[in-house]
């Protein structure tokens, strides 16, 4: 089967925008209000009314918006205190920026290995890994699955841990009735461009404690405090704030996602039943207690030897040919060179790290390692089509056999 020829597999293009984005920035910059100024003093009113709209989207109390995901993570640790020599215990499948903000704080990463079916951190691996120099975990939720977080707090509380939720993957995401990122002490978010909200780049930190927010906002406004003289500078801070033309343009596509992501929840039942249907096809499973997914990708996992012993990059390469859009997933981050070789930062001892030389080899994270090898991943755009389309791509995928 080809559908290069003759499918009418059409899906829909990411970003998704229409008169009202171009409309939210059009009027930023007839404003000639591009910054948000300081919050005594709002120069523009974007930035903080998507504190507001975002945090209610997200049923937090508190929420501070920043130029990316990535600095939202290191800020959270920053204004929890976490620091030199500090050792944090982040998933192993995910995106370089779950650690490298933990390197940015000066701390260490330890790798978790996942759960097989989910995918995300397994929590039953947590505590072999917590040693005195412990101070924080970063669970992701992958695809915006949920990785336990009931579970997670047990464990962090008896170990007086700090959390922080990448949530990068996870707008949306609904665990026994609390939204992603309410669970630990802050969660953390990313808008760059492939993100199911997005304004190209941009980034937020959600919590619900008065002070820990306070803190979070002066890190990343230069050391100010809310409301006071905006030449008073308190600790260090750094500017990572965000522009009106981000915000606006957040603003505009926050009142699509709603909807999106009622389809998004709706379409991955049906294609994850008709995946299911073919033999040598894992699809991610849903950590139980899910009540609604944020879907930023849909990680599928396949049997070689049921498909010919096609390699993963023939199957996905394969299914691209065909205008199916599909990539690989993160390559472990024990795996990556930067996490092989040590030379991170000066003066910052790595060596008790669980990673690095000899112990970055795959048979120290068996399960990710295994699962890397065969997975595969669909972007959330692709559940924004109709059955019709999922459906043709099922009937490819069992092609490939
Ligand atoms: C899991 C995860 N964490 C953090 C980030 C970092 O976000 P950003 O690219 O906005 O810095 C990303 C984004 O790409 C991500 O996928």
């Amino acid at each position: 089967m080809s559908f290069k020829q003759d499918s009418k597999i059409k899906f829909p293009k990411w970003p998704i925008f229409d008169e009202n984005d171009v409309n939210a920035l059009v009027n930023v910059i007839r404003s000639g209000n591009w910054w948000c100024g300081s919050p005594s003093v709002h120069q523009g009113e974007n930035v903080w009314l998507f504190q507001e709209e975002f945090a209610r989207f997200q049923e937090a109390k508190h929420c501070i918006a920043v130029s990316n995901g990535t600095v939202a993570i290191e800020a959270a640790l920053m204004a929890l205190g976490v620091g030199l020599g500090d050792e944090v215990i982040v998933s192993d499948y995910t995106f370089v920026a779950s650690a490298s903000a933990v390197i940015a704080s000066n701390a260490v990463p330890i790798f978790c290995d996942i759960n097989p079916e989910s995918l995300v951190m397994d929590v039953n691996k947590i505590e072999s890994l917590i040693t005195e120099r412990t101070k924080a975990i970063i669970p992701v939720h992958l695809g915006g699955n949920p990785v336990e977080m009931d579970k997670l707090m047990e464990i962090a509380k008896a170990n007086n841990l700090s959390v922080v939720e990448d949530c990068s993957h996870a707008h949306g995401s609904r665990y026994k009735g609390k939204r992603l990122g309410n669970w630990g002490d802050a969660g953390t978010f990313s808008f760059q461009a492939s993100k199911i909200l997005t304004s190209g780049e941009g980034g937020a930190i959600i919590c619900s404690s008065d002070v820990l927010a306070d803190k979070i906002y002066s890190y990343t406004d230069c050391g100010r405090r809310k409301n006071d003289y905006s030449y008073n500078h308190y600790s260090y801070g750094t500017n990572y704030r965000m522009g009106e033309f981000q915000a606006a343009m957040l603003r505009a596509q926050l009142n699509k996602l709603p909807a999106q992501h009622k389809l998004r929840n709706k379409n991955a039942i049906f294609f994850r039943d008709k995946l299911n249907s073919i033999d040598g096809i894992q699809v991610m499973k849903l950590t139980p207690g899910t009540n609604e997914c944020g879907y930023y990708f849909y990680p599928i996992v396949f049997e070689p030897e049921k498909f010919g012993r096609l390699t993963k990059e023939k199957f996905y390469k394969r299914l691209n040919e065909n205008n199916i859009p599909t990539d690989d997933c993160y390559p472990p981050l024990h795996s990556l060179h930067c996490f092989k070789e040590i030379k991170l930062k000066k003066n910052i001892d790595y060596s008790k790290a669980n990673w690095g030389g000899k112990k970055s080899n795959d048979k120290n994270f068996p399960v990710v390692s295994n699962i890397y090898s065969r997975s595969i991943e669909f972007p959330h755009e692709m559940l924004l089509s109709s059955e019709n389309e999922l459906n043709l791509v099922v009937e490819y995928i069992k092609s490939l056999k």
